[in-house]
């Protein structure tokens, strides 16, 4: 009997390994934002406010990123366009949506030698010093709280060989110009990361090591500096270098957070998808290397749309790249070969209406988004209907890849009722207020 009772138990065990050694795969993230959010780190856009109307826009933003970084909104020009007067209207539209939705919020940028308002491209001296000071002060005050990391200083450097600071209005106000913003920005936020953000400084260069120095400098004195950004804006000219993990550890090294701040690649195909990998691979190799945004949603987002160099094509579509990036992030889409183990979401098993659907659930308090896998059984689908049951209280809010939901019915969208038989296709949608619980319903059209 005993014996009988140890070999029960081992079969046991074998089938309890044998399901979580499954679980992975079958519930692998199939969004950059929940796949990076597994590896500890978030996964970010940059987002024009004047977009959000969008709706494909915006239906991949809510669905694929966790963090946000307004592209304009926040600069200086935008947000003081008058001294002493201040304007937050898009801004805080881009900010107060992150927040609604769970992301996190990358200010950009405080102090920075472009986009001035021309009042202060005009100042010199103590008055630009002190303007720079308000500035700092008033932004970060309006924002305290709400900003995960800020860009306190962008752009100091100069490129080229000679490690020098860029020539700039506010260079010329004094060579602690940036350590009184950094000292400026803890004291209006003391919540915030602060970090300086730079380009051509992604390998070990003359403008890297000089701003290496600045921060073992800062880190030694007390300045307060809690991380650095690599713009990362890589082309044919500026390719990926070949120690970009090694010039992120060695900040990293300097104790404190690495963070690639406005990645985007020229490119198409295979040839653009390895080097996507190969940054996101720099970065999960990197232990203080805790985010990575892109700058911009689609390629026609893009600062430089004729490259291509973003993860979703025009028309929102995901290109190669952003499997890649997937992928390189642990998520993915698999097809188990045997029914789904048992997982956290509910799914629906009625094979006589022809498919099957699976949701992932990523819920937070007063919100969700829902990602859901339609799959058709042993015939071909031309058309699917999915059912949830919507909470009372719960409101669906925005749905993509498929049309209706407002009452937790979802249809086809125009280009994916069809599913060959055995295959599958995604949907989503998010909304206020607790997650739909219960199994979803498909049914073939
Ligand atoms: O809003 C006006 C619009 O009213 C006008 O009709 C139009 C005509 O050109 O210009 C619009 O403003 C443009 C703005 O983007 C919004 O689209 C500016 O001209 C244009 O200069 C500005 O470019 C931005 C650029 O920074 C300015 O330096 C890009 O969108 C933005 O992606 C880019 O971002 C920078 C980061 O802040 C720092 N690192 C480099 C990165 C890429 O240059």
């Amino acid at each position: 009997m005993r014996r009988t009772l140890v070999l029960l138990t081992a079969g046991a065990v074998t089938a309890a390994a044998a399901v979580v050694a499954l679980s992975p795969s079958a519930n692998a993230a199939t969004t950059l934002g929940a796949a990076a959010a597994e590896k500890g780190r978030y996964f970010g856009t940059a987002v024009a406010a004047y977009k959000l109307s969008d709706s494909v826009y915006s239906g991949i933003l809510n669905r694929e990123f966790t963090s946000v970084t307004p592209e304009n909104e926040m600069k200086w020009d935008a947000t003081e366009p008058t001294q002493g007067t201040f304007s937050f209207g898009s801004a805080d539209t881009i900010v107060n949506r992150a927040i609604a939705n769970g992301q996190k919020v990358r200010g950009h940028a405080l102090a920075w030698h472009s986009q001035q308002p021309s009042w202060a491209e005009n100042l010199s001296g103590t008055a630009l010093r002190n303007a720079m000071v308000n500035h700092v002060t008033q932004v970060a005050t309006h924002y305290r709280g709400k900003i995960d990391s800020w860009d306190v200083v962008n752009e100091a450097f100069a490129d080229g060989g000679s490690g020098a600071r860029r020539d700039s209005n506010l260079q010329r106000t004094g060579n602690d110009w940036i350590e009184v913003a950094f000292r400026t920005a803890r004291a209006a936020d003391p919540a915030a990361k602060l970090c300086y953000n730079d380009y051509n400084t992604d390998g070990q260069n003359a403008k890297s090591n000089a701003v290496y120095a600045m921060v073992r400098d800062f880190k030694a004195r007390g300045v307060p500096i809690d991380c650095v950004g690599f713009q990362s804006h890589f082309n044919a000219q500026s390719p990926l270098p070949a120690d970009y993990q090694a010039n992120l550890q060695r900040f990293a090294d300097l104790g404190l957070d690495v963070q690639i701040t406005e990645l985007d690649i020229e490119g198409s195909g295979a040839t653009q998808a390895a080097t996507y990998a190969a940054a996101v691979r720099a970065c999960l190799a990197v232990t203080r290397c805790n985010g990575i945004t892109v700058w911009g949603i689609r390629d026609t987002d893009s600062w430089r749309a004729s490259g291509t160099p973003l993860l979703f094509d025009g028309s929102g579509n995901p290109k190669p790249a952003y499997a890649a990036v997937l992928t390189e992030l642990g998520g993915g889409t698999t097809t188990p070969s045997s029914p789904v183990p048992s997982s956290p979401s509910p799914s629906s098993s009625n094979p006589a209406a022809g498919c099957t659907a699976t949701t992932s659930v990523n819920a937070w308090t007063g919100g969700f988004v829902v990602t859901v896998k339609v799959t058709a059984g042993a015939t071909a689908l031309t058309g699917w209907t999915v059912g949830v049951t919507v909470p009372s209280g719960s409101a669906v809010t925005n749905t993509w890849n498929a049309t209706g939901g407002a009452s937790g019915t979802f249809t086809n969208a125009a280009w994916n009722g069809r599913v060959a038989a055995g295959g599958s296709t995604e949907f989503g949608f998010q909304g206020t207020g607790g997650a739909p619980a219960g199994a979803p319903v498909c049914t073939a059209r």
